[in-house]
Order: C-alpha cells, then structure tokens, then sequence
C-alpha cells in the first residue's frame, strides 16, 4: 500500500498549524502528500466553535464515501475539536474512520497512522488529555517543507506561503466564557516551554521564515500556568525573546483575550520594531449585561481604555474583533450598544457570527433563546457597518507607501499587469501589481519577497498596490 495523504482543515489558525505540523511529519516518515483523488489517507482535521462548522465535517465524511463508491480500502482519521467532542462515535457513524485524535492526541498521530496502515482491521482513538503541554516530533529540519493546508473559508483566511510560521505556544483555555466549547474540545491551558518555542522560532527563521505568528487561544495568560518552571517568562517576557531573533521581520500573535492584556505587551507595540501593528481582539458584545452573561470579565470601559491605551503606543494599529449576536437575552437595546462600540473602536475588520447553542456550554441552558430570523437581522446590520468601516479605513490608505510580504500569486492578473497577493503590516490583504525585477516569472521565488508598495486603490475588503521598489 501505498502512504499517500490529504488534509482537509476546517477552524482556527491552531488547527491550520496542527496540521502543517501533522503533513510534515508524515512527509519525514515517507508518507507522501497527494491530491484528494489519489490519496489512500484522509485527514479531517475539524472545528466544533458553532455548529456549521461541525455539520461540515459529517457532510465532508459523507460526501468522501460518496466519492469513493465501489473504490474499497476508503480510510480516514479525524483529529481537532469535534473529533475530541464525539470521540468513538465517528468509528460506527463512519466505518471508515480508523483514528480519531484529539488536540493532545495529535503527538501520536503518525505512529497511529503507520501502524494502521500495516493493520488494515485496526482502529485507534488518541483522546486523552495531559496534564502539560504534548510537545511534539521535531520534524522542522525537513527539507521539504509541505505548503499550508487552505484555511477555512468560514473564517475567512487566505492559505499561508512558506514564509509564514505558526508556532504555538500554548494549548487549551481556562477562560470558560459561557457560550465556549473550546476548554471542553482542547482541554485546560496548558503552556509550553519558553525555551521550546523559542527553539522552534529560531529555527523556523533559518529556514526562510519571515513572519512568525505565536498561537494559543488567549496568548496573554501564557505562562501564568507553568509556576516556577516558566522561569516567569510571561507573554510579554515571551515576545520580546522571540522579536529579538535575529532575521524575523514580522512578528504576529493571535488571540488576544481582552482580560489578561498586560500593559508591558501594549507597550510592547510602541518598542518592537518587528513586532507588526495588527491586533485582534476579540469583543464579542458591546453591552455590560451581556458581556457579564457571558462571562468575559471585560466591560465596555475597560475595552475602551485599553484601545485607547493601545494607540497611544501604536496610533497606526489595525485593530480587529470578533462579536457574537443573538446571545441568548440580547435585546435589540444590547445590540444597539454592540453597534455602538464599533462606531466607537472602529475595528478595521470583524469576524461575527450569529450565537449558535453548543453542547455542554453554560450559555445553553440560558433563556430566552433570542428567535433565529432576529439574530440573522441584527447579523446583517452589523456587517453592513463594519463593511462601511472597513472601506472607509482602507479608503483612507490610498496614495500610502508600505510593505507587502508576497504570498502567492493572485487570482488577479488582468489589465496587463502580473499579480501577487500579500500582507502589509496591519495584515491587510493586498494585491501587488509588479513591475521590476519581480515581474519576472510567476514561480516560488517571488513568495516570501518584500516589497515597496504605493496603494492605488482600495476594494471592499482588500487594498490594490503598485511596486514602487523591490528592496529586500
Ligand atoms: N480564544 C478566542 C476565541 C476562539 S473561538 C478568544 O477568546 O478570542 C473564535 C470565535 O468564535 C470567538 O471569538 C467567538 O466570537 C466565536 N464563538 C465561539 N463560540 C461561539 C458560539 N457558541 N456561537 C457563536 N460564536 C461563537
Ligand atoms: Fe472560548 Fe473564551 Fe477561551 Fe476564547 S477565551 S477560547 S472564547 S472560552
Ligand atoms: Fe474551532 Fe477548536 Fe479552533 S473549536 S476555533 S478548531 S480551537
């Protein structure tokens, strides 16, 4: 048989890193990473934040067995959030599905996988939580480093070129925000070592990455759980270690809970140089009422002065949140407040989503459940403000010179011009039109190039550019 794999990643940025991480170490091991058609593995890694995302992944099932009628030997592992949630029950609703693993179960997925695959009637599940953080198998001298998975589109993020690492730096949250499955899908915060996750940045950085972004599910609690140990290194500690690595041009980190914010991290912004301009920091609700139900342990003048205190340090940050409507009890006066924080902030750009009942969660058992076609409304009339926000912010950059981090190429590639897509350093998206030496062939050379750009144009959600200069 041959040990051929294809991933399919649906969630967060920490399932698009668990399965960078996973594709390379099958890759170190001969497995060989091949398009769906022609794989003998499937790997869904799966998202359980609402419950789109966790249809998603049974449709996906299904439809693969749709797929592979009258083929045999059809086999699939499912790892991440939903797989930790449901456990076993995938081997009987899906007889296909051979490992489950969960998000501490990922470490020994790819001794599972090589011995299923010598075991054809084997199953295993890898479900446990432990009680530190798993580090895994160091499989970053591969040479051969394999491209991002594409990110799910219900998130909305492009897929990542090679000159990006994410690197995590914790795992699991404590947080238990009332609506929130993840504590219960990736387990208690558990921090890594400092030292490991700097040895993995440096590393990463002589490999060719440019940018690095740490990942947790609320990075600025890191260490707060490692005692003694963590040598109190905290988050802030932690980022200014790894700004310092020498040759890392662009430092990100993501997510930020509001909460544990530290003021050495908000002046972090103003100090590092490499330390990029980008924040997301996620809201949720702009009402007090609702943020108490929800457990967050922020109100809105704490958000405030926190922005405040955040631009002070950093006056061209680009903020962004994420916001739940129709948690359950919102009024249309509570939503009214949320569309009035965001007139406030004026974030950049927001993910929001419509409140989606999770089993478990505390919010599940809170009343009224606000009806389905009034959370759709009060969804649409938020986007429509951040969109008028959006292109107002992005408006206001024509005519700016910054710099782009090339990805990939564009789908842009019209008007004669050749195209690529990449990042200035708020992390907002923009198609360059190359001119110079760049212009020059369309291959991987190109991805992890910066370069000078004039912005012509703005679009709704993206920024059009002109190369003014290939400087490095
Ligand atoms: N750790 C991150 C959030 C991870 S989940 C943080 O605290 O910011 C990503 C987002 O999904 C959350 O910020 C929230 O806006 C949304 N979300 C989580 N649970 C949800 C639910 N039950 N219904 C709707 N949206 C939810
Ligand atoms: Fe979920 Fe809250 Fe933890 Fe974020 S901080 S992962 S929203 S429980
Ligand atoms: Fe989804 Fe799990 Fe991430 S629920 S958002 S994949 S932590």
């Amino acid at each position: 048989m041959d040990k051929t794999f294809h991933i399919i990643t649906f969630g967060c940025q920490m399932n698009v890193g668990d399965s960078d991480w996973l594709a390379r170490a099958l890759v170190s091991r001969g497995w060989r990473q091949t398009p769906e058609e022609d794989a003998w593995l499937f790997v869904v890694n799966t998202c359980s934040v609402r419950d789109k995302p966790e249809q998603k992944v049974y449709s996906e099932l299904g439809r693969l067995a749709q797929h592979r009628k009258g083929k045999p030997g059809l086999t699939a592992a499912v790892g991440g959030c939903v797989a930790q949630q449901i456990g076993r029950g995938f081997f009987e609703r899906f007889p296909f599905v051979r490992l489950v693993f969960g998000s501490d179960g990922i470490a020994g997925a790819p001794d599972a996988l090589d011995e299923l695959a010598e075991n054809p009637a084997g199953r295993i599940a890898l479900l446990d939580f432990l009680g530190a953080y798993p580090e895994r198998e160091d499989v970053l001298t591969l040479s051969t480093r394999t491209p991002a998975p594409a990110f799910d589109a219900d998130l909305g993020e492009p897929e990542a070129g090679p000159a990006q690492a994410f690197v995590n730096i914790m795992q699991g949250c404590d947080n238990f925000c009332a609506y929130c499955i993840v504590p219960y899908t990736r387990g208690r915060q558990k921090s890594r070592q400092p030292e490991a996750v700097l040895a993995e940045c440096r590393t990463r950085v002589e490999q060719g990455a440019r940018e690095v972004t740490l990942l947790g599910q609320n990075v600025n609690s890191f260490g707060q759980d490692l005692g003694a140990d963590g040598a109190g290194v905290g988050f802030a500690g932690l980022l200014r270690q790894v700004a310092a690595i020498p040759g890392l041009v662009r430092l990100r980190f993501t997510t930020s809970h509001p909460k544990d914010i530290d003021p050495a991290v908000i002046r972090a912004f103003g100090e590092l140089e490499n330390l990029c301009p980008a924040l997301h920091l996620p809201l949720q609700a702009g009402s007090d009422e609702i943020l108490r139900r929800m457990g967050r342990k922020v109100d809105r003048a704490r958000y405030l002065a926190i922005v405040q205190a955040l631009r002070a340090a950093r006056p061209d940050l680009a903020l962004t949140t994420d916001l739940i409507v129709g948690f359950p009890g919102e009024t249309e006066d509570d939503f009214l407040q949320t569309l009035d924080m965001m007139e406030r902030v004026r974030f950049e750009s927001s993910f929001s989503f419509r409140y989606s009942d999770r089993p478990g969660v505390a919010a599940a058992r809170l009343r009224p459940k606000v009806p389905e076609e009034v959370g759709q409304e009060r969804l649409l009339r938020l986007q429509s403000l951040q969109n008028g926000i959006t292109k107002e912010s992005l408006k206001a950059l024509e005519g700016c010179e910054t710099d782009v981090l090339l990805e990939a190429p564009s789908r842009r590639q019209d008007e004669g011009g050749h195209f690529w897509r990449g990042r200035d350093p708020g992390g907002r998206v923009v198609n360059v039109r190359l001119s110079g030496a760049g212009a020059e062939g369309s291959g991987s050379p190109l991805c992890g190039r910066m370069v000078r750009v004039r912005i012509v144009e703005a679009k709704n959600h993206s920024l059009l550019g002109e190369e003014v200069g290939l400087p490095w």
